[in-house]
């Protein structure tokens, strides 16, 4: 792959893959100069204005007593390369983008392959709210209130083969609609991957909504991944594929940076990213923490129900 090296997750490095994707964006700002209609000169609507009214939650914490993240920072702080490398610009960035109609297909070793409107996946199975801990592997964190449906219902209903071993899901390809996807900041579609069993565990959703409404563009409109054990990249959004394989799918990012971003990314205080130490984390918007750091907790808290999943396997080596 053509890529500056490592990882552009990191704040290092980061740097770098900002400068080649704004670089690229003033290149199409001055394209833009030339047409009429651009936007020069008028005033930028806040992103996801309004989103956030009357937003609800079944409850005012997670099962640990965290107090739910606010809803404008679950929607202002983003990570989604595919509109833009600035968390902050995300929700501005993706204002636009156009959800529906929206189709995921489900296939590879399946008995009945089938592709699923939005429509379907929103009437056939029944909407649950899910409060979760989301933990990014920079080192930052949130208590999201989510809305969607178990994973294991969709995949059951295309009849994994016995072959299946893993699942490769892919985010929308479509560089008119994803601006960042005509930049090389990672090599598109984005792809994330799990094993057969972690994407059939009952903690591992399809999650269409977050604080009792449908997602907005910036946080993975309209479906996407949340494993709450794992490390949020393997959060896929903006879902249109998703395959049952027999070997092990590469994820982007650890197509990227294998030595710093493995395929397993659960969370785990024990195992530092080669750069930085993942015993603590940054919960946005606690007003308890004033600025400081909390703990991280193996499995990110999920451990007495996912680690059976991990018996007899070194998480050091798998991380
Ligand atoms: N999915 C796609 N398609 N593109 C991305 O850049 N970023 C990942 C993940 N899913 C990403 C993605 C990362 S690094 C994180 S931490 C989470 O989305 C962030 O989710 P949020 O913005 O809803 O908090």
């Amino acid at each position: 792959m053509a890529r500056i090296h490592s990882s552009k997750i990191t704040p290092e490095h980061f740097y770098f893959s900002r400068r080649k994707f704004v670089s690229g964006l003033a290149a199409v700002a001055a394209g833009a100069l030339l047409l009429p209609g651009c936007r020069a000169g008028s005033t930028p609507p806040v992103p996801g204005a309004g989103f956030c009214d009357g937003a609800t939650a079944g409850a005012a914490a997670d099962e640990l007593g965290a107090a739910l993240t606010p809803c404008d920072d679950v929607i202002s702080y983003n990570n989604f390369y595919e509109f833009s490398l600035d968390k902050e610009d995300v929700g501005f960035a993706a204002r636009e983008f156009v959800t529906s109609p929206w189709n995921v297909t489900v296939g590879g070793l399946v008995g009945k392959p089938r592709t699923f409107g939005l429509e379907d996946l929103l009437k056939g199975f029944p909407q649950e709210e899910r409060i979760y801990r989301m933990r990014c592997v920079e080192g930052w964190s949130m208590v999201i209130p989510w809305l969607g449906f178990p994973l294991a219902q969709l995949l059951k209903q295309v009849e994994p083969l016995s072959r299946a071993r893993y699942v490769r899901f892919e985010t929308l390809l479509d560089p008119k609609r994803m601006p960042g996807q005509t930049f090389g900041a990672l090599d598109w579609p984005y792809v994330e991957g799990l094993r057969l069993d972690e994407a059939m565990h009952n903690l591992t959703i399809v999650a269409t909504g977050l604080y009792g409404k449908p997602l907005p563009p910036q946080n993975g409109a309209p479906v996407r991944l949340v494993v709450p054990w794992k490390y949020g990249f393997k959060n896929i959004k903006s879902i249109v594929k998703i395959d049952l394989v027999e070997a092990m799918p590469v994820s982007s990012w650890s197509a990227e940076a294998p030595h710093e971003y493995g395929f397993y990314a659960s969370v785990n205080p024990e195992v530092s990213h080669p750069r930085w130490s993942q015993a603590s984390e940054r919960r946005i918007g606690d007003p308890r923490l004033a600025g400081g750091r909390m703990r991280t907790l193996l499995f990110n808290g999920y451990g007495k129900e996912v680690s059976p999943l991990y018996e007899g396997l070194d998480l050091a080596k798998n991380y």
